[in-house]
């Protein structure tokens, strides 16, 4: 708690995010935008003075970071937090805000959306549209698999990984699922009521489609690596909304490039903005620059989720979304 000598923390926010995120920072008063002053957030910090940031999930907030000054708490403009130094937070007691629960169903709309455009191949479709080649129907053209009856690997049992079941089984997939137990904690609950828990290696083996809604965390840092690739069906196509760095990219690229699966749908990769050398040049892979998030109905949502836990950490009050892990 603040003492009545402190002066208030100034809410310092890295990047603006969407209405209506400035009307209820306004509302608190002391706020500096560092993209409008070009002052670097690791001189603002060292300054000393009490601030919160107000983050997105491109900024790195290191342990050295946050014990530079005198940071009070971060609000990340994201669900996930692995930009976060959260063993740090915890030490030096930042609070820390996020933006969950809001982008579960966007999120598992692109899951399922990769899911469709990789097994119909909507993007190649596209492109020979554009190209002027369509000479009309004909039995062989651009042969996909069929989403209908074929089973998806669900990795993870959270929220998202809930609400991507939940769309598949309106798709009349069979669904199975992994929870990676020990990893960290899952809801104990089946994450969709036909849905089948079954062990690591068997989700691996028996999936046509693999879709990852897990956190990046140490234990599942290339998650997806080589030998877990090699353990999936040729014909298997792997999907990616969660975090890049779970899959090893380049291992990716080398088996969609052999024929050890057959194609991956990423909404995300493990050096944003890079991608691995091939991967783009692959006819076998959708491709989405992170919008899993991305509806307007939803950045608005985060934006007022993300602006009310800077106001609460500054004003010292309980927020609307705290992460409890880190304090
Ligand atoms: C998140 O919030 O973690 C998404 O990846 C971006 O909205």
């Amino acid at each position: 708690m603040r003492t009545a000598a402190e002066p208030a923390p100034t809410i310092v926010v890295t990047r603006r995010i969407p209405d209506p995120a400035d009307e209820v920072l306004s509302r608190y008063g002391r706020v500096e935008y560092l993209e409008d002053s070009g002052v670097a957030l690791q001189e603002r910090i060292g300054r000393g003075d009490p601030i919160v940031v107000l983050c997105q999930l491109t900024d790195r907030l290191t342990g050295d970071l946050l014990s530079a000054g005198n940071v009070v708490g971060v609000s990340n403009y994201a669900a996930g937090l692995d930009n976060i130094d959260l063993d740090a937070a915890r030490g030096a007691r930042v609070r820390i805000g996020h933006t969950p629960d809001v982008l579960t169903a966007p999120t598992a709309d692109v899951a399922m959306l990769l899911i469709l455009a990789t097994a119909r191949r909507a993007i190649e479709g596209d492109a020979l549209m554009r190209r002027h080649e369509f000479s009309g129907w004909s039995p062989e053209l651009l042969l996909g698999s069929s989403v209908s009856g074929a089973t998806l690997g669900i990795v993870g049992a959270g929220r998202i990984a809930e609400a991507t079941a939940r769309r598949a089984v309106g798709f009349d997939m069979e669904v199975v699922y992994t929870r990676l137990r020990g990893a960290f904690s899952e809801p104990e609950p089946p994450i969709a009521a036909s849905a089948r828990e079954v062990g690591w290696d068997e989700l691996l083996e028996i999936s046509d489609f693999v879709s990852l809604h897990v956190p990046l965390a140490p234990e599942t840092r290339h998650l997806i690596d080589a030998a877990a690739l090699r353990r999936m069906r040729d014909s298997a196509i792997l999907v990616n909304t969660a975090r890049g760095p779970i899959v090893d990219e380049a291992a990716l690229v080398d088996a969609l490039r052999s024929g050890g699966i057959a194609g991956a749908g990423l909404d995300v990769y493990e050096d944003e903005p890079r991608t691995a050398d091939g991967l783009t040049s692959l006819d076998s892979v959708v491709l989405l620059p992170h919008l899993g998030s991305a509806t307007r109905e939803t950045r608005a949502e985060m934006a007022r989720i993300c602006a009310e836990n800077a106001v609460a950490f500054a004003s010292g009050e309980p927020a609307p979304a705290e992460y409890e892990g880190a304090s």
